[in-house]
């Protein structure tokens, strides 16, 4: 059997806040398999993001193991952590967080620059990429604020797609937009899972779940659904 490509073994995540100790994730046992589209759900504050960030290797537990593709994150150091992100996972976020001095084509180079892939290779791939997620041509050389909402998170899932990772995460990705543009982005992640992806995403909106075939839903930093 192969390994899955994310598993968390018994994680939590502690926040001390002077003499209060915050339980984010408090024991959180969960195994995805490649090609999964797996939706997160559960109120504010009950650890979804919490939870992404342990999965983007972005925030270690306090207790617990992260494996991603069988790797114990907690055996790396700072480089292998940042290898294992850069070769393995995409990141979408709420508010788009692209660069607002850059075009939409630069952006999408940004993480090819940091991996050492020349001008001429970067400008090519940025291009096919905006294409993949489906924004045509014309809008390469747009700055994000010369933009539409829709048209921005579709750069940033362009830039997620850089390095070809196969783990996509994006934390409210259409929390942002209207439903139908959400709508449409949720698509495009339908595409990119059927493509051999997997995709991950937070979310406080139901009708997502639909898109997905695993539903994690958390509360106080645990796990409460049947599956899990
Ligand atoms: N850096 C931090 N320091 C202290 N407490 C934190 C920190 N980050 C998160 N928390 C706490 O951990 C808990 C989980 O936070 P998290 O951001 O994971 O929630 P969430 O489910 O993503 O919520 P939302 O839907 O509002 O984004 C919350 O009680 C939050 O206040
Ligand atoms: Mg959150």
């Amino acid at each position: 059997m192969p390994h899955p490509i994310i598993e968390l073994k018994d994680i939590k995540r502690v926040y001390t806040l002077g003499k209060n100790k915050i339980y984010a994730l408090n024991g959180v046992n969960i195994s995805i398999e490649k090609g999964d589209f797996v939706t997160i759900m559960g109120s504010s504050g009950s650890g979804k993001s919490t939870m992404l960030n342990m999965i983007g290797c972005l925030d270690l537990p306090t207790s617990g193991k992260v494996l991603i593709n069988g790797t114990d994150i907690s055996k790396l150091d700072d480089d292998g952590l940042t290898a294992i992100r850069r070769n393995n996972i995409g990141f979408i976020f709420q508010q788009f967080n692209l660069i607002p001095t850059l075009t939409a084509s630069e952006n999408v180079e940004m993480p090819m620059i940091f991996n050492g892939i020349d001008t001429e290779k970067r400008q090519k791939k940025a291009l096919q990429l905006l294409e993949k997620a489906n924004l045509t041509a014309e809008y390469a050389q747009h700055k994000p604020n010369e933009l539409s909402g829709g048209q921005q998170q579709r750069v940033a899932i362009a830039r997620a797609l850089a390095n070809d990772p196969p783990i996509l995460l994006a934390d409210e990705p259409t929390g942002n937009l209207d439903s139908k543009t959400g709508q449409s982005v949720m698509e495009l992640l339908r595409e990119l899972n059927e493509a051999g992806t997997t995709v991950i995403v937070v979310t406080h909106d139901p009708k997502l779940e639909e898109y997905s075939n695993t539903s994690i839903r958390l509360q106080d930093g645990e796990v409460y659904n049947e599956n899990y």
